[in-house]
């Protein structure tokens, strides 16, 4: 099979075009023909070095898959050659997506929403998984509830304001004011313009001073300790992204406040369940760009400008 496979650590050109075995499924396994990846802040994250302890080169890397089953391991039941399916290969767990094939346990495999093409299905497979594990297994969101969404244009905050919608709870989001229409349509309630207004005393203002239930973090830096000071009495922040910096939660603990820190676990439960909005149209993917596979480098170039809006998907099959 082709692939793209990062050779070193560095920058949007680590990537060499090789041919490798096509992989064999084992038993409880599936082997799926891709025919779509996507682009998410972990590739450029792992292509840079930043996790070089956990990612032997030369590495297959990618996040996303949607594709065909094209053979079935021993023992599999509830999979046929000819599936339309899509997931997240397991973290740091094995090959990645940007290849022409991938193997993965079942346990981590879902059927596509059948509405979708394979480019939006692999546009929303680990964001999605993300975002239901935070808002709906961690933070347990409710209708009667008000969440605020950092970062709402993004990857993971498109698909959260969305999830956040589909619940009823009432959305309010930071993103730049040039994407504040567009989150706006997503479902946003109030969209804070993040470089015109300090998210805390816009929070203060659309509230009303009692604050918001639930916060998602998708910036890190300070959020953590900013947060309690935003949030109603027992409320939550989950938190998606690893902060070096020792953090004052002194805040926390005037508001009750609990604490969650995501890093997104594989599950087909996860994905059936977001498979149910997908497929009703409460969650749209937002595809922004997509490019065939070969041309990784431009993709995670164009991914680091931050120019492109909405998910840069990878054609792995046309
Ligand atoms: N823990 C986990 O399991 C997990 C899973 C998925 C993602 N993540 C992490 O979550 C983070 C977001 O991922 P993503 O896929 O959503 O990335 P993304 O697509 O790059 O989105 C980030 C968004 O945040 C916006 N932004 C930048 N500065 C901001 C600010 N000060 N206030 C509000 N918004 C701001 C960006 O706007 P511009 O592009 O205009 O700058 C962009 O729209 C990344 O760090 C990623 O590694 C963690």
């Amino acid at each position: 099979m082709k692939a793209m496979v990062l050779t070193s650590f560095g920058g949007p050109d680590s990537f060499a075009r090789q041919d490798l075995p096509d992989p064999r499924p084992g038993p409880g396994q599936v082997r799926v023909a891709v025919h779509a990846t996507s682009i998410n802040p972990l590739d450029i994250q792992i292509r840079r070095g930043d996790y070089a302890d956990q990612v032997a080169l030369p590495a297959i890397i990618g996040h996303d898959v949607s594709g065909v089953i094209d053979e079935i391991g021993s023992g599999v039941t509830g999979f046929r050659e000819g599936d339309e399916v899509y997931y997240t290969p397991r973290i740091f767990g094995g090959p990645g997506s940007y290849a022409e094939y991938h193997v993965a346990d079942t346990d981590i495999v879902a059927r596509k929403p059948a509405n979708l093409t394979h480019s939006e299905a692999a546009s929303v497979s680990l964001v999605g998984v993300t975002v239901w594990e935070a808002l709906v297994q961690r933070a347990r969101l409710q209708v009667t509830e008000t969440v605020l969404i950092h970062g709402g244009a993004g990857g993971v905050g498109s698909i959260a304001v969305q999830v956040a919608t589909a619940i009823g709870a009432r959305v309010l989001a930071t993103a730049r004011g040039s994407d504040a229409a567009r989150v706006a349509r997503l479902g946003a309630s109030e969209v804070i313009d993040f470089e015109r207004e300090d998210y805390g005393e816009a929070v203060d203002r659309l509230t009303e001073g009692p604050g918001v239930d639930v916060v998602l973090d998708t910036l890190g830096r300070d959020t953590l300790s900013r947060s309690p000071r935003l949030l109603r009495e027992d409320g939550r922040v989950v938190s998606l992204v690893d902060t070096a910096t020792p953090q004052n939660l002194i805040d926390a603990w005037g508001r009750n406040a609990t604490y969650h820190f995501v890093f997104s676990r594989q599950s087909a439960g996860k994905l059936d369940a977001l498979t149910r909005l997908l497929e009703r149209g409460l969650v749209v993917p937002q595809v922004g760009l997509e490019l065939p596979l070969a041309e990784v480098a431009g993709a995670h170039a164009r991914a680091e400008e931050g120019r492109v809006k909405g998910k840069i998907v990878l054609r792995v099959r046309s």
